[in-house]
């Protein structure tokens, strides 16, 4: 049976299975500390050009976080050292970011969740460097919207299992592999929280969906098998076959109604292949 737990101002978040129910205070936490990860997405539109690095990506997050007076999440999370994750085209996700230079016709996922005032915004966007081949172009374009049908299900009376069917039977109606080897997860004072946010699945089944519920939805998606193997660094997440990967984040509260996402772009530029 799901365990549900209304949490108020005084509630010591702990992870203890149950999926917690957030009222106002949460809401507002959560649409400040979205709003900061989103307009962290948005200032590196113009910066993701073939010739920089993913460690001057990293460095700009950290800066842009801390100027703002918040902290980057995954700074020191399990041994984690930087603030965003860098994934270039056939890495899933848990790139880390370093010396490799982006080169035209890469495309690269920055994955960035920043804390302001104890709440975090988790949110991530596949990026296009340069001039990208269609193939890859279309990819990126169907993972975005798979993530938005999948959002779209995201309504009191629902359950987990719609939001995972409508993004995997899009994403597989387009010949491509929905990874099961990560999932989206509960979110808010904690980083990482029930529920698991499977993006693969059964309409009609897991927890059902209830207002003040905070998740993200966060769909992997491979041009060629769903199959995943992490590499030596013990982070980075790779496609078994080589093929291109891409990834979109939001962070999203459940209405009585449809879902607020914690993390829109106030600038329009939530899906770099429309903007
Ligand atoms: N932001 C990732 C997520 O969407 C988690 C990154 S954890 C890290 O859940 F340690 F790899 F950075
Ligand atoms: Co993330
Ligand atoms: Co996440």
């Amino acid at each position: 049976m799901t365990d549900y737990q209304t949490v108020g101002l005084d509630t010591l978040h702990a992870r203890n299975g149950a999926i917690k129910l957030h009222g106002p205070e949460g809401f507002e936490g959560m649409r400040k500390a979205g709003r900061l990860s989103a307009q962290i997405l948005d200032a590196l539109v113009p910066l993701i050009v073939p010739g920089i690095t993913t460690e001057e990506i990293d460095d700009t997050v950290r800066r842009m976080t801390l100027e703002a007076g918040a902290i980057p999440a995954t700074l020191g999370y399990r041994g984690y050292t930087h603030s965003c994750c860098t994934s270039i085209n056939h890495v899933i996700c848990h790139g880390i970011p370093g010396p490799k230079v982006l080169r035209d016709g890469d495309i690269v996922n920055v994955d960035v969740t920043s804390i302001v005032d104890g709440w975090h915004g988790d949110t991530n966007r596949t990026y296009l460097v340069g001039d990208v081949p269609i193939k890859a172009r279309r990819l990126v374009e169907v993972t975005y919207e798979a993530m938005m049908l999948g959002i779209e299900q995201a309504r009191p009376g629902n359950r987990l299992g719609d939001v995972a069917h409508a993004i995997q039977s899009f994403a597989e109606k387009h010949r491509y592999g929905v990874v099961r080897d990560f999932c989206g997860h509960g979110i808010g004072r904690l980083f990482h929280d029930a529920p698991e946010v499977v993006h693969a699945g059964r309409p009609g089944t897991g927890p059902e969906l209830r207002p003040g519920m905070f998740f993200t939805v966060e769909p992997m998606i491979n041009i060629g098998r769903p199959d995943c193997k992490v590499l030596d660094d013990g982070w980075t997440a790779v496609t078994r076959d080589r093929s291109l990967s891409a990834q979109f984040e939001h962070s999203i509260g459940i209405t009585d109604g449809a879902p607020e996402i914690f993390t829109k772009s106030p600038a329009g530029l939530d899906c770099p292949v429309f903007g």
